[in-house]
């Protein structure tokens, strides 16, 4: 149980700890199902994955929102907690760890980490005198500000002046380190451009940062001088280690450190990218720990071409966009139609043309008069064939033989809009090839063998498109496979998380067509364009 894995056949990733100041917006959501759909892939493969999510409920801003609502701190966490949990739920999000920085081991796991970098040394007390940005939870350069003093970020907030006692981190001695490191991993920090945001601010000379609050109670106490409280960021940052601690283990940090660090990726939104590609390794430095291999700092999503906020009353609520749209819908288009790494849009309509495109006709149609052929043609029964019944020019088979390396390659790389292409480019060619042969005219002619060859060939291409999508689209991916007879379950993290399911699934012709195929329905209705968008 305590062992540590294999480096190659673990993967460990995180999602931000989200504030608990309001309930989940699409912000965290689109990280969330991003951060699902890769855990998925990886179990896929055959790795132990462990994927953790969570919430950040300590500091300011929480303390101040749970005033101004009269509750106690821990109540107001307790009650959006539920919430965050409700919409994961709703989004189908297997997460295996659910971090909350107000759970008592994680204190333990705060002090310890503490103490190791007090006893290095790399902790002394000083004045802090400074703007102090509460949304962010960090200080900010007077040139970093608006005119009018608020946060680029948050301009409906003015920055707060701070003249205060507080505990600092000596970031600067880890300058050289630093940048030794983002040498010599090149990819730790992605995309290209985010990795360049960090190169040029840490050139020019990093400053100590305050690891403590005086005047906030709402933080774990430093151990040797409880009247400060533990900085938020400094707080937050390690519970992605508390995560990793096994339900029935001893809290501390040897053994929240033995079986699955160090992490394998940090997925981020590129506002918080300083603290992770930054103050995070500097911190694990100073500790003596392994640094994480990966951070990936994705895009923005506006909506309309605005950036959302409440301010402009253009917030896009994902439960709402789920109670319409269900699941996989909402998964499919910010996962495919969004290049992760840039800003993105989210419309109405581009959303419901996408849905309609891809899924509803391409795939969908697709499937539905496949079956609807071999239920005139065959009988219903799927015809039994494999790969080599074929020739190895066979359209399908060219692409459909070529399409594992490519779709791995792109999941691994993040490029999910590319692995979706690439899929779409075989369900494409079936349409195609469908229409060109013309098995309706084949079965005209009695040709039945040559109608079995295309349907077979179509029906295995759809099939493994959908086990191909099914870390994006895991519902519709069950809808596909139950209606071609199988009864793979790609909700049930045992179940596909085989290597042997993986050698026969992930491979086209390999399976034989099951002859109790499924009853054949829409997968995907097509929506409706609102006439009000
Ligand atoms: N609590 C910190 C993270 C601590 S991690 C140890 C935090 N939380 S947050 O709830 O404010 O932000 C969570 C994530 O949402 C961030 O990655 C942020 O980039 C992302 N987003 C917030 N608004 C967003 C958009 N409009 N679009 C995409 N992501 C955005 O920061």
């Amino acid at each position: 149980m305590n062992q540590s894995i294999s480096d190659n056949h673990k993967f460990v990733l995180t999602t931000p700890l989200y504030y608990v100041n309001d309930v989940p917006h699409i912000g965290s959501a689109y990280t969330t199902m991003v951060a699902d759909a890769i855990a998925r892939f990886q179990r896929l493969q055959g790795k132990s994955v462990l994927l953790i999510t969570g919430t950040d409920e300590h500091g300011q801003k929480i303390q101040r929102t749970a005033e101004e609502k009269g509750l106690e701190p821990q109540e107001h966490c307790d009650r959006i907690v539920e919430q965050f949990k409700a919409l994961w739920q709703r989004l189908n999000i297997q997460y295996d760890r659910f971090s909350r920085t107000t759970d008592p081991s994680h204190q333990t796991i705060v002090q310890e980490f503490f103490q190791r970098v007090w006893d290095k040394g790399d902790i002394y007390l000083d004045q802090q005198q400074g703007w102090y940005c509460v949304s962010c939870e960090e200080f900010k350069d007077k040139r970093e500000l608006n005119e009018d003093g608020t946060c680029p970020l948050h301009p409906n907030k003015k920055a707060e002046w701070r003249d205060e006692e507080n505990y600092f981190f000596r970031l600067s001695k880890y300058q050289k380190p630093l940048e030794e490191l983002y040498s010599q991993k090149p990819d730790f920090i992605q995309p290209e451009t985010r990795r360049n945001e960090v190169l040029n601010f840490v050139k020019q000379g990093l400053k100590d940062f305050s690891t403590s609050r005086v005047n906030l109670d709402w933080g774990f106490p430093i151990p040797t001088d409880p009247s400060h409280t533990i900085y938020v960021w400094f707080d937050a940052l390690l519970g992605y280690v508390t995560a990793l601690l096994e339900p029935d283990q001893k809290v501390n940090l040897t053994n929240a450190l033995s079986r699955w660090w160090p992490i394998n990726l940090h997925l981020i939104g590129k506002d918080i990218l300083r603290f992770h590609a930054v103050y995070w390794p500097a911190m694990l430095m100073s500790a003596e720990l392994p640094i994480p291999e990966r951070v990936f700092g994705h895009g923005f999503l506006t909506k309309d071409g605005l950036k959302m906020g409440k301010s402009l009353g253009n917030t896009l609520d994902p439960l709402a966009l789920v109670d319409k749209y269900g699941a996989d819908a909402v998964r499919y288009y910010f996962i495919k139609a969004i290049d992760f790494g840039k800003d993105g849009d989210f419309s109405e309509t581009r959303f419901i043309e996408v849905l309609n495109a891809d899924l509803a006709n391409n795939l969908g149609n697709l499937l539905n008069r496949t079956l609807g052929m071999l239920k005139k043609y065959c009988q219903g029964n799927g015809p039994q064939l494999t790969a080599a019944d074929y020739p190895e020019t066979h359209p399908l088979k060219v692409i459909g033989q070529e399409l594992g390396t490519k779709v791995i390659k792109a999941y691994e790389t993040l490029q999910f809009k590319q692995a979706c292409e690439e899929i779409f480019t075989l369900i494409n060619a079936s349409n195609k090839y469908i229409d060109d042969i013309a098995p309706w005219s084949l079965f005209k002619q009695g040709k039945q063998t040559e109608v079995e060859l295309v349907l077979y060939a179509v029906l295995e291409s759809v099939r493994l498109s959908a086990y191909w999508l099914s870390p994006i689209i895991p519902n519709l991916s069950n809808d596909i496979y139950q209606q071609l007879g199988f009864d793979l379950d790609f909700n049930n993290k045992t179940q596909i998380n085989q290597p042997n399911i993986f050698d026969k699934h992930a491979q086209w012709g390999e399976i034989s067509a099951n002859k109790n195929l499924g009853k054949a329905r829409p997968i995907f209705a097509k929506i409706e364009l609102p006439e009000d968008i």
